[in-house]
Formats: C-alpha cells, sequence, structure tokens
C-alpha cells in the first residue's frame, strides 16, 4: 500500500541498505521502548471502541452547525489533517483554536460562530497546555452564556489519565472524557483519539482510517519505512540538512503540517537533525520553485502521491483560444501526474534528491496508512541515528520562560 522510490536520490548520494541484523536491532529497540505503544494501537482499536467514538461524535454533531477543535501540536495536528483531507460533505463547520494566544483570532472566531449552534472538542494529552486553556475559557464562557447548564454536553475532552487542569474541567462538568494513552506521546497520537475523535464528528470513517494503518503493520510496511529512513539518513550524511515534504495534492498539505511536527520534535536535538519544511504544489513552485531549484544546495524533497487520485474531471474544450487546445478533454489526473514527473526531473537534474512515496487512494484506508508509515519511518530514522524520537527535551525552555513571565 505504500511504496518508497529513492532513484532520483540514489543518482545523488548513495543510500546503503542497513544489513537484516542492523534493522532488527533497531525494530526492538523501538518495541522495547517505554512509550512506543502507539505501534500496536490501530490494531488494539476494536469495534467497539470505534462505536463509543462515533456515538459521542454523533451526539456532538447532531447539535452543531459548527465544531470547534481545541488543542495544540500532536493534540491538533492529526485531527486537522484527517479533517481537511476526509471531512464528509454537509458535515459542521471546523473551526480551530488552542494554539495561540492571539486575542484577535480568538475574537474573529467568536464572531464567525455568532448565530451558529456550536459544540467543541478539545485535545491535551498533558491537559495543561496554556494556549489550549486559555481558549478552553473563552469557549466555554460562550458555552455557558447561550446554554446555560446544557453547556457541558457540548464539549468533549481527549487527555492523559494524569490528574492535570482538564481533567478536572472534564470532572467538573462531567464531559464525555476519551483517553490518549499514557505511553503514547503526543506526536504519535494521531490515531487515537487525539486525531480519531475530532476526525469522526466530521463524518470521517475512522474505522476505515485504522484499517489502512493496522494493515500495514506487516513487513512490507516495515521494509519500506526502513527505506525511506535509511534514504534520509544518507542524504544528511551527505550533506542535505533541509527536507522539503510536498505533494500534488492539495488534501496532502495539512498532512505535511502534521509530519513537520513528527520529524522536528523527533529529531531535532542535541544540535543535530534534519530541518522539516513543507511544500504544496504546484503552487508553491510559483513562489519557492525558483530556490528549490537554484538555491542553496543543500535540500531534499520528500514528494507524497496518491496512487489513484479519483476525480475524473477534464480539461472542458473551448471555443476560446488560451493555448490549452492540446490538453482539452484530458483528464486533470493525468496533467497533475505529468506536471509532478516535469517538476521532479528538473529538480533532480538541478541537484535535489528527490524520494517519491505513494500511498493508495486518498481515503480513510490511504491516510490511516501514510500516518502509521511517516511514524513508523520517523521511530527508525531517529533510532538508527541513536536518538530519542519519543522526548521533546527543547520544548520545555519556552514553556518555562513563559509561565514565569505570566507567573502560572
Ligand atoms: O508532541 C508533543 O508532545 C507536543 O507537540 C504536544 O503535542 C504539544 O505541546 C501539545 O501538548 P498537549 O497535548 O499536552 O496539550
Amino acid at each position: 500500500m505504500i511504496r518508497v522510490d529513492i532513484s532520483k536520490a540514489e543518482a545523488i548520494a548513495a543510500v546503503p541498505r542497513m544489513t537484516d541484523g542492523e534493522r532488527f536491532a533497531v525494530r526492538q529497540k523501538l518495541l522495547a521502548h517505554p512509550r512506543s505503544e502507539w505501534v500496536g494501537l490501530p490494531s488494539v482499536y476494536g469495534a467497539e471502541y470505534v462505536a463509543r467514538l462515533e456515538t459521542a461524535a454523533a451526539r456532538l454533531r447532531a447539535q452543531c452547525g459548527a465544531v470547534v477543535i481545541v488543542g495544540a501540536g500532536g493534540s491538533s495536528l492529526g485531527a486537522r489533517t484527517l479533517i481537511d483531507a476526509l471531512a464528509e460533505d454537509g458535515a459542521p463547520e471546523a473551526y480551530y483554536c488552542g494554539d495561540n494566544l492571539s486575542g484577535a483570532y480568538l475574537e474573529k472566531l467568536l464572531v464567525r460562530l455568532r448565530g451558529k449552534d456550536f459544540g467543541v472538542v478539545v485535545s491535551s494529552k498533558s491537559g495543561g497546555t496554556l494556549e489550549t486553556l486559555a481558549a478552553l475559557r473563552v469557549l466555554y464562557a460562550e458555552l455557558r452564556a447561550r446554554y446555560g447548564a446544557s453547556a457541558p454536553a457540548r464539549v468533549l475532552c481527549v487527555t492523559g489519565d494524569e490528574p492535570s487542569a482538564l481533567k478536572r474541567f472534564a470532572d467538573e462538568y462531567s464531559c464525555e472524557t476519551f483517553d490518549i494513552p499514557a505511553n503514547v506521546g503526543g506526536r504519535y497520537s494521531a490515531l487515537t483519539p487525539a486525531g480519531l475523535l475530532p476526525a469522526a464528528v466530521f463524518g470521517v470513517n475512522i474505522a476505515e482510517v485504522l484499517r489502512g494503518a493496522a494493515s500495514e503493520a506487516e513487513p512490507e510496511l516495515s521494509e519500506a519505512a526502513f527505506r525511506y529512513a535509511e534514504a534520509r539518513n544518507a542524504l544528511y550524511k551527505a550533506g542535505f540538512g533541509t527536507e522539503i515534504f510536498a505533494s500534488f495534492e492539495p488534501c496532502a498539505e495539512r498532512l505535511g503540517a502534521w509530519w513537520r511536527q513528527l520529524f522536528g520534535e523527533s529529531e531535532g536535538k542535541d544540535g543535530q537533525g534534519i530541518f522539516p519544511a513543507t511544500a504544496a504544489f504546484t503552487g508553491d513552485l510559483h513562489s519557492m520553485g525558483q530556490y528549490i531549484q537554484d538555491g542553496r544546495r543543500d535540500l531534499f524533497e520528500t514528494v507524497l502521491r496518491f496512487s489513484d487520485a479519483r476525480s475524473a474531471l477534464r480539461v472542458p474544450a473551448s471555443e476560446f483560444d488560451d493555448g490549452l487546445s492540446p490538453v482539452a478533454l484530458r483528464r486533470f489526473a493525468e496533467l497533475n501526474a505529468l506536471a509532478e514527473e516535469a517538476v521532479l526531473d528538473a529538480h533532480a537534474a538541478g541537484g535535489v534528491p528527490v524520494i517519491r512515496i505513494t500511498a493508495a487512494e486518498p481515503d480513510g484506508r490511504g491516510f490511516g496508512a501514510a500516518v502509521y508509515f511517516f511514524e513508523l519511518a520517523c521511530a527508525y530514522s531517529c533510532l538508527s541515528r541513536g536518538i530519542d524520537p519519543f522526548d521533546q527535551p527543547g520544548v520545555e525552555a519556552y514553556k518555562i520562560r513563559i509561565k514565569q513571565r505570566l507567573d502560572i
């Protein structure tokens, strides 16, 4: 279901394959890590659990024309990826907050919610993230003002099971609450309720998402993830310090934002690590194309494509001569694929190694598989370089300073 093609990277830098013994050792390190519970989760969440998530989601959805997802980092990006790509037609309007402290942003959000019945899904593993709690205060005050005693029924909580401010909030108001397992870190939580519950509210088929991830827990996926990890590590060693995640399908744009956090936070430690950047093609070729083709030669690209983008839309015939007659009646899918070939050829010729990752269709299964694949590849990339993929000591430095200045 996931294929990795590194031919356009190998043409520029050798990508040695780890021995089976080395790969086995890395896999063992992963499974022995106390924070690797996410590896088995897609197979562990059964139909009963999915039904519980879907029931809560349907209850919220039935009351709301708009739903606000409140959370930061790993407690928001996975949900947003699934919602942006897979939300059902007719789903409530989606709004996001809890990842900034901008009063202007929150004020505008309240204006947008005027006249709309709304609800909230709030997610925080630690239950203590400042931005998330501050936004929740604002939204809960609005819910209380509008709905009085029935406000709590419009809030779903997702959090870890340690005592925390969010946990106390959920208990105090008896909000329905779902757990992020204790041993799963924020950026590896997309396939836990942190990603699945909000996705279900927007009609995403979360059983399919989990099936896509679970069916991938197989040797072929591990092989693909290792090959991607090996290519990244070889390129880094050869001096390519920036990786651009790109896709020619806009539905993968949010996945890029999620990917950036996954790799950035897992790998960027002790003065080391590939800098993760993102681009959406062909759009960003009109802004970043020059740099990618011709700027500093220390970047490589990872391009995700879906093997069967389903659209049958064709370029219409036209009496007006805009120069497009040669492509009239050809499918956009075909044009997009040809554009991708042309662009990646040009980039490779310009000295940019390209790793191509092909997932299946851009549906629940495809996204489930892609998310799980990148999580696995990230863990392999880090562990084979002796980096702990599951801590983020650097994140604390700014958090401590903000809290000191705010005296909280
Ligand atoms: O990966 C991580 O652990 C972080 O990026 C968190 O997801 C982010 O800081 C939000 O934390 P929390 O879920 O505790 O609110």
